[in-house]
């Protein structure tokens, strides 16, 4: 536990000390779950977008992209479902004074039995070396079989308890499983309370209650809005779908965890509209199809999982979540539901106007039924950041800090490094950036020794190093150093274009 909370601070200090991400207002002492992307983190986001944009809009012919407005109809959010149920159940300690959400304080106590296992783990493969087989003994362990058995008995009965929203059940699990308060270690709760997320704000020039707007909560209303609209003006025919990215705004209140759970924060979504009955046949299809984006990106399969969820949202008649082992355990990274045709129907039933579908094959018409696919840009670049930051020790004992990003998503591509300051070397070294810089981001150095330079493009994750020296002037070579294996290797000025776009090709998904 405190190797992970320290190699979490490291993450969160890194990307202060980098530029990839500050605390808003940090001169006015921050606030609260609100971060500002630096200039480096702005680009990585920037790439982040990108991939899933083109992934989901260019390499699909039937998805098609928006940009909707943050402020919407009121009655948007009455429709959603949003202003009745978009609530969390809070609890507070009565000593500390702190609030957390109930289900959370439940999860994290699920987290620390999952840590028993892992813990179980390691012992055992320690034990039996390379013939150790998890599987096996996960299924046949009986200490582990004990742990399991806890955790499945906890999330049933949450799950039992949240259906039935049974409040005053809900603070007798957290008493019953001894769950302190991590500040002040008492179990002194007050009951839990429903509290909604929504950010209200006022338009015009009129008060009136009427006049109440909210900050979007999430994109997806924005698409189910603009579905005739879309359809119509871009004859899409089902199955189709529509993707978005753009800002939501939530209340959290327990919001920590760095960029996990923000108030202000980004969401990269996607509707896909289908005809009825088939709607648990593209769940399927689009569940397998999100993890294989994010395995693109080359992190090891084991540090994702499914979690197939056992309390339904309102709207849903399947859910899973693909969760991602960040510093500080399993947790959400992307949402997939199948919404069935609630929102369309609830949209028709508040505006009166129909949104229904033509769909000629059949000759009939009918409300669709929508798969989403649903990620925070925010939550991504955490996965990609946390797991891309390393210490690594060399060969010759010394240490160097290197963020592995995938190439394609690094802010810079190269670095263009002129040897020294001097002999015409850094005319040369920008007569290269200006070559290359309309085809990539290229960061020019000439401070400090080239070894110093080097761990500087490694922090902040550049693939390659381009050295110029002095047999460039002779021969027109220059020295590029690999990121990763550190291997350097002489390439012709007229080459470098074709090798940079042959090493940085963008990520695909088969
Ligand atoms: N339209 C469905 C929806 O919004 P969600 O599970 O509430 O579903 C989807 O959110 C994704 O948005 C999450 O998987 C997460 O990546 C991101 N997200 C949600 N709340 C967030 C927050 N407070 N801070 C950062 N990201 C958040």
């Amino acid at each position: 536990m405190a190797n992970q909370e320290d190699a979490f601070k490291k993450v969160v200090s890194h990307a202060k000390e980098y530029g990839f991400i500050f605390p808003s207002s940090e001169i006015y002492d921050g606030l609260g779950a609100v971060y500002d992307y630096g200039q480096l983190g702005t680009e990585l986001k920037n790439n982040i977008k990108q991939y899933w944009w083109k992934s989901m809009v260019q390499y699909h012919e039937n998805i098609v992209g928006i940009d909707s407005a943050i402020f919407m109809h009121p009655k948007i959010w009455k429709a959603s479902g949003h202003v009745d149920a978009f609530n969390d159940p809070l609890i507070d300690n009565k000593d500390s004074k702190k609030r957390y959400r109930a289900d959370v304080l439940i999860e994290d106590h699920i987290a620390k039995i999952e840590d028993k296992i892992k813990k179980e783990c390691e012992k055992a493969a320690k034990r039996f070396g390379d013939a150790f087989d998890r599987e096996q003994f996960i299924t046949t362990n009986a200490r582990v079989l004990e742990h399991q058995k806890q955790i499945d008995e906890i999330r049933n009965k949450y799950a039992e308890l949240m259906n039935a929203n049974d409040l005053d059940g809900l603070k007798q699990l957290i008493l019953d499983l001894g769950i302190v308060c991590p500040i002040s270690g008492t179990r002194n709760w007050t009951d839990v309370r429903q509290f909604n997320l929504m950010f209200a704000t006022k338009m015009g020039s009129v008060i009136d209650d009427s006049d109440t707007l909210y900050l979007r909560p999430e994109t997806a209303q924005g698409i189910f809005v603009n579905f005739l609209n879309v359809q119509k003006s871009g004859r899409m025919k089902i199955p189709f779908g529509i993707a978005q990215i753009g800002k939501a705004f939530r209340n959290e209140i327990v919001a920590r965890q760095f960029i996990f759970r923000m108030r202000e924060f980004e969401q990269m979504e996607m509707q896909f509209f289908v005809r009825p009955g088939t709607e648990l046949e593209w769940f399927k299809q689009w569940k397998e199809e999100r993890l294989r984006w994010h395995l693109a990106l080359g992190i090891p399969a084991e540090k994702y999982r499914y979690h197939d969820h056992e309390k339904l949202a309102h709207y849903a008649n399947a859910a899973t979540d693909i969760e991602f082992e960040f510093p500080f355990g399993f947790k959400e990274l992307e949402g997939i539901h199948s919404r069935t045709d609630f929102d369309l129907s609830r949209h028709s039933e508040f505006s009166g106007k129909k949104l229904q579908y033509f769909d000629s094959e059949l000759n009939e018409s009918y409300t669709p039924y929508v798969i989403e696919t649903s990620i925070g840009v925010d939550r991504t670049f955490l996965a990609i950041f946390s797991h891309a930051l390393k210490d690594e020790t060399l060969e010759d004992g010394s240490t160097r800090t290197v963020l592995s990003l995938p190439a394609c998503l690094a802010p810079y591509k190269a670095a263009i490094l002129p040897l020294v300051k001097k002999d015409g070397l850094p005319e040369k070294a920008r007569e290269i950036m200006d070559m290359l810089k309309f085809d990539f981001m290229l960061q020019y150095d000439e401070k400090d020794a080239i070894g110093r330079r080097y761990r500087r493009q490694d922090a902040i994750g550049t693939p390659f190093c381009i050295t110029v020296d002095n047999d460039t002037l002779q021969d027109n070579c220059v020295t590029v150093r690999d990121r990763d294996t550190m291997q350097q290797e002489r390439i012709s000025v007229e080459n470098l274009r074709a090798y940079l776009h042959e090493h940085i090709q963008p990520i695909t998904v088969k």
